[in-house]
């Protein structure tokens, strides 16, 4: 069992401790107080509130639509249902790329309204000057490179990234030029396992893998993935650690045939 348990609240701190003593890091996705709630119960390091909200709670097809404010919302949810876990916001499309500045501003929208306690922001040298800057103020950062969702349209494709040799000496750089700026950690998403590792062990802060194998500090994954609640998205690096869809949907399905047959509510169910 973890060792991490025994802590009050993880910090940057306890996450770098974490790697150097080898233990991996758990992190998961949420959005809102009821499942924060369960995942901080549970004992997860990291809740990440990711820009998938767009995807999970909204149904777009893509990261881009969702707003800061939206943002916002999610991760106030998440911050009063955590005890433990330390909560990681996304910066979301638009909210950081028009210069330092903005993403700075951004930043402390989030951990001032929001109450986060780090955000996390994708890409590397072209976002660097924000990452710096958001540093400055005391905003812990974490990285995310590899398949970049918010940079779908450009790429064309949620294909597996660094594939080629020029695309993973560009990686292995943006991974140094980030934790040269000061970040906490990175996230790499689908990614070759073997250049993942390679970062890992250059890197003296934690990486944590999405779909970019074993040899990385530790794993996240979207919390809706892992649990079945959604059935459409499923790439081999997903594991269903629950069938949720289909515990629900029988649920529900159980409920209506009570409305229906008068069984429910019965006389200790009502007043
Ligand atoms: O938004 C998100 O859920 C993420 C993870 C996939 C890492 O960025």
């Amino acid at each position: 069992m973890s060792v991490s348990k025994n802590i009050k609240r993880v910090t940057t701190h306890v996450l770098k401790n974490m790697k150097q003593r080898g233990e991996k890091i758990s992190m998961l996705t949420a959005y809102d107080f009821s499942m924060a709630s369960l995942l901080d119960k549970a004992g997860v390091d990291v809740i990440l509130v990711g820009d998938s909200a767009a995807n999970v709670m909204s149904g777009f097809e893509t990261t881009l639509p969702i707003t800061l404010d939206a943002m916002i919302y999610h991760a106030s949810s998440v911050v009063r249902a955590v005890s433990r876990a330390m909560v990681v916001v996304d910066l979301p499309f638009g909210s950081y790329q028009g210069n330092s500045k903005e993403a700075l501003h951004s930043a402390i929208r989030i951990m001032k309204e929001a109450g986060a306690h780090a955000i996390k922001i994708e890409g590397g040298k072209e976002v660097s000057e924000s990452v710096s800057r958001i540093l400055t103020a005391g905003i812990p950062v974490m990285g995310h490179l590899g398949l970049t969702p918010q940079s779908i349209n450009k790429f064309g494709t949620y294909g597996v990234r660094a594939v080629d040799n020029d695309e993973q000496e560009a990686l292995m750089r943006d991974a140094c030029i980030l934790e040269d700026c000061g970040v906490f950690g990175v996230v790499l998403e689908k990614i070759p396992a073997e250049l993942a590792g390679r970062v890992a062990e250059k890197l003296s802060v934690p990486v944590i893998g999405i779909g970019a194998g074993a040899k990385v500090d530790g794993q996240v994954l979207v919390s809706h993935d892992m649990l079945g609640i959604t059935q459409e998205f499923s790439p081999r690096f997903i594991r269903r650690y629950a069938d949720l869809s289909a515990e629900i949907q029988s649920a529900v399905k159980h409920y209506i045939e009570d409305v229906k047959n008068q069984d429910f509510p019965n006389e200790n169910e009502q007043y």
